[in-house]
C-alpha cells in the first residue's frame, strides 16, 4: 500500500463531476487500499477518489474516531461506489467541517440531517440505506467531492470573500501540513 498525494484546493479536478465505474476499472482494489492508507496517514475520516487525482465515483469513510460522541458510528467503515443521494430531509444543522484538501481550514457548514443513499460496495453489491446525524454529514461531504462540489461552495459569498487570501495560500502550498499533498499553484 502507498500513501498518495492529496490534491489541494484550486486543482480543477476537484471541481469536476466524477464518472461512474464498473468492475472492470483497472487497479481498483489497489486504489482502495492506497486510499485507506492515505486517509489514515492524514488522520481523516473520509476521502474521495478525486482528492487523489482519480475522477471516479468512489469514496471511503471510517467514522470510528467519532464513535465516542456518537455510538452509532462504532465500526462505521465503508467503501461507497457510484453513490447516488436519493433524498435529503430534515431541518438543516451546522457542523464544523474540515477537508483534507483544505489544511488549516475549518468552517461551520449547514446540511440536512437525514439521507437515503443508493451505492455499491467494493464487490459491486447494491445497497440502499438511510443515515442520519454525523454519518449522513460525512457521507454528504464525501459525496459532494464526487459531484465536484467543495466545502467552499457551501459558504455564503461574504465568507468566501473573507477567506480569499487563505484559500490562495492553500492552493500555493503556503501552509503547514504533515501529509503529502499536491498544490496546483505552487511555484517550482
Ligand atoms: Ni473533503
Amino acid at each position: 500500500m502507498s500513501v498518495l498525494p492529496i490534491l489541494a484546493y484550486g486543482d480543477p479536478l476537484l471541481k469536476t463531476k466524477a464518472k461512474p465505474i464498473d468492475k472492470s476499472y483497472p487497479g481498483l482494489a489497489t486504489l482502495i487500499d492506497d486510499m485507506w492508507e492515505t486517509m489514515y496517514r492524514a488522520q481523516g475520516v473520509g476521502l474521495a477518489a478525486p482528492q487523489v487525482g482519480k475522477s471516479i465515483r468512489l469514496f471511503i469513510i471510517d467514522a470510528s474516531p467519532f464513535a465516542d460522541d456518537e455510538p452509532t458510528l462504532v465500526g462505521f467503515k465503508k467503501v461507497f461506489i457510484n453513490a447516488e443521494i436519493l433524498e435529503q430531509t430534515g431541518k438543516p444543522w451546522f457542523f464544523n467541517e474540515g477537508c483534507l484538501s483544505f489544511p488549516e481550514l475549518r468552517e461551520d457548514i449547514q446540511r440536512k440531517p437525514n439521507i437515503r443513499i443508493k451505492y455499491q460496495d467494493e464487490l459491486f453489491n447494491d445497497f440502499e440505506e438511510e443515515y442520519s446525524g454525523l454519518a449522513a454529514r460525512i457521507i454528504l461531504h464525501e459525496y459532494d467531492h464526487t459531484e465536484g462540489i467543495l466545502m467552499t461552495d457551501h459558504f455564503p459569498q461574504l465568507k468566501r470573500t473573507l477567506l480569499k487570501r487563505k484559500l490562495t495560500s492553500i492552493s500555493k502550498g503556503m501552509i503547514s501540513v504533515n501529509y503529502p499533498m499536491r498544490f496546483p499553484a505552487k511555484k517550482r
